[in-house]
C-alpha cells in the first residue's frame, strides 16, 4: 500500500507582499470526525465545507468501504446515510492519515465484524501502541505489526476503563472515547494537557453523554448517535501558514475569514501575540459548536519567546511554521516539551532544521524541541517537503522571505490538508510558480 512519491515543485521568488481577504479550507480534524460519526449515526447527515484533502479523502474512502452511503453534492458538500456499518471486503487504506487510522481503530474495536487498517509506508512507521495498549485494556482484540500498522481488529466485548494517557494526544483520547461508546460501563480518559476537544464536542451534540472533571473526560456507553447537520469551520492549522507569512513578508496586511478559534487549537495565536505580532480578531461567533472568527494580520517586528508545558499541545501542528517565524524574530526562541514532534508525519524537529539549514539557517536541535537565535537572513536553496504537508508549506513560506528565492520539491503533499495552498498564497501576492 505505497502512496508515497515525490510530487510537485514550487519555485519561490523573494519580495512577495500578502494583501487581501481569504478563507481557508475546512478543518481537517473536524472533517475526519464528521465522516466517521455520520457513518456511525443512524439516518442522513448533512456536512458542508467538508475538507476534500488527501488525509480526509482516505477516511471517506474507508467509511464508504465500511458501508456508509455517501452522496457528494460537490467536493465539499456531503450527505451521509449511516448506521449500517459492515465488514469491508479489503484492508482499509488510510494513506498518510494518522487521525484517520487511530480514531477508526477505536470505532472498529467495538464492531461485530473484523477489520484491517493500513496505510502508506509513512503511516506504517508511526507508533500505534499508544492506541492498541488502552484498547486492549478495554478488551479489544487488536494486533499490530511491530507496534505499527497494519492493525488487525476482531470483534470483542469491550469494558469501561480509566486510562491515564502518558502523552497529550487528541488522537489517543478520541480513539478511547469512541470505543467507550461500545463499552459495558463508562470509560474515563485522563489527559496530561488540553488536547483538542472536537470529539467531545461533536459526541455531545449527537446525543452521547460526555462529562469533564478537570483533565478527566468520561464517556458513557451509547448505541445510537443522532445524525449531524454541520458546516465545518476553517482550519486554524491551515490559517497558521498564511498568518506567519503575513507577519514576516514586509508590507503585508491580510484577513483570514471564518477560522476555527477553539482554544485547544490556538496556542500559536497566544505565542505570536507574546512575540509582538499585530493580530486582530473580529466577527467572533459560533459554528458547529466551535468558536470561529476572522483573523487580520499585519507585518510585525517579532521577538523571541519561550514555549513549553501546556501550550505545546495547543499548537502541536504549528511548530514547523513557528520555526520560520522564530528565524525572523529578534533574540532567542526556545521550545521545550515538544518531543511528540518527532513522531508526526516526519520527525518535524530534525526535518525542518535540516531543510532550513540548506537555506542558511542556524538552528539548535534539542531532544524535545529547538533553539533559534534571530533575526537570521535566509539565502536561496532547493529544499524538500518530505511527503509531510506541514513541512512543505512551512518551507514555502521560508522560501518567500529568502534573499534569493527557493525551490520546494515534493510540494504537492500540501494537499493532504490544504488543497490549493500555493494558489491561495499566489492570489494573496506571493511570487511563485508551480512546476
Ligand atoms: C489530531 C491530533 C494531533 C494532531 C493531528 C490531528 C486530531 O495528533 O497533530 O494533526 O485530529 O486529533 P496527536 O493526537 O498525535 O497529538
Amino acid at each position: 500500500m505505497k502512496t508515497d512519491g515525490k510530487r510537485g515543485r514550487l519555485i519561490l521568488r523573494p519580495g512577495g507582499v500578502l494583501r487581501g481577504e481569504v478563507a481557508v479550507p475546512g478543518d481537517k480534524s473536524i472533517s475526519h470526525r464528521a465522516v466517521m460519526l455520520a457513518s456511525m449515526a443512524r439516518g442522513a447527515s448533512e456536512i458542508r465545507n467538508w475538507l476534500a484533502a488527501g488525509d480526509t479523502e482516505a477516511t471517506l474512502g474507508a467509511m464508504r468501504a465500511l458501508g456508509a452511503d455517501i452522496t457528494r453534492h460537490d467536493a465539499n458538500a456531503l450527505t451521509i446515510d449511516g448506521g449500517n456499518l459492515r465488514e469491508a471486503t479489503a484492508p482499509l487504506n488510510l494513506m498518510n492519515a494518522g487521525t484517520g487510522i487511530r480514531l477508526l481503530a477505536g470505532i472498529m474495536a467495538g464492531q461485530s465484524f473484523p477489520s484491517v487498517l493500513d496505510g502508506s509506508e509513512q503511516l506504517r512507521r508511526r507508533p500505534m501502541k499508544r492506541i492498541t495498549t488502552p484498547l486492549q485494556q478495554m478488551g479489544a482484540e487488536i494486533e499490530s505489526d511491530n507496534g505499527g500498522c497494519p492493525l488487525r481488529i476482531r470483534p470483542a466485548a469491550l469494558k469501561g476503563i480509566t486510562y491515564e494517557m502518558p502523552v497529550a494526544s487528541a488522537q489517543v483520547k478520541s480513539a478511547i472515547l469512541l470505543s467507550g461508546l461500545y463499552g459495558d460501563s463508562p470509560t474515563t480518559v485522563i489527559q496530561p494537557g488540553p488536547a483538542r476537544d472536537h470529539t467531545e464536542r461533536m459526541l455531545r451534540s449527537l446525543g452521547a453523554r460526555v462529562s469533564e472533571d478537570g483533565n478527566a473526560i468520561t464517556v458513557y456507553p451509547h448505541d445510537e448517535l443522532a445524525p449531524l447537520d454541520l458546516t465545518v469551520p476553517g482550519d486554524f492549522s491551515s490559517a497558521a501558514f498564511l498568518l506567519v507569512a503575513g507577519l514576516i513578508a514586509p508590507g503585508s496586511d491580510l484577513t483570514i475569514k471564518g477560522v476555527n478559534l477553539n482554544p485547544t487549537r490556538t496556542g500559536l495565536l497566544d505565542v505570536l501575540e507574546e512575540m509582538g505580532a499585530d493580530i486582530e480578531l473580529s466577527n467572533l461567533t459560533e459554528q458547529a459548536g466551535e468558536p470561529i472568527g476572522d483573523i487580520r494580520v499585519k507585518t510585525s517586528q517579532l521577538e523571541g519567546v519561550d514555549i513549553g508545558g501546556e501550550t505545546v499541545v495547543r499548537m502541536i501542528d504549528e511548530f514547523p511554521i513557528l520555526m520560520v517565524a522564530a528565524l525572523r524574530a529578534e533574540g532567542e526562541t526556545l521550545v521545550r516539551d515538544a518531543r511528540e514532534l518527532r513522531v508526526k508525519e516526519t520527525d518535524r524537529i530534525a526535518v525542518m532544521a535540516g531543510e532550513l539549514r540548506k537555506l542558511g539557517a542556524n538552528i539548535e536541535e534539542r531532544d524535545d524541541g529547538f533553539r533559534i537565535v534571530g533575526p537570521q537572513a535566509l539565502t536561496g536553496a532547493q529544499v524538500d517537503g518530505h511527503d509531510d504537508h506541514r513541512i512543505a508549506m512551512s518551507l514555502t513560506v521560508a522560501g518567500m522571505i529568502s534573499a534569493e528565492g527557493a525551490v520546494v520539491t515534493d510540494a504537492a503533499c500540501a494537499g493532504d490538508s490544504f488543497p490549493g495552498f500555493a494558489e491561495t498564497l499566489g492570489d494573496l501576492g506571493a511570487l511563485l510558480v508551480a512546476d
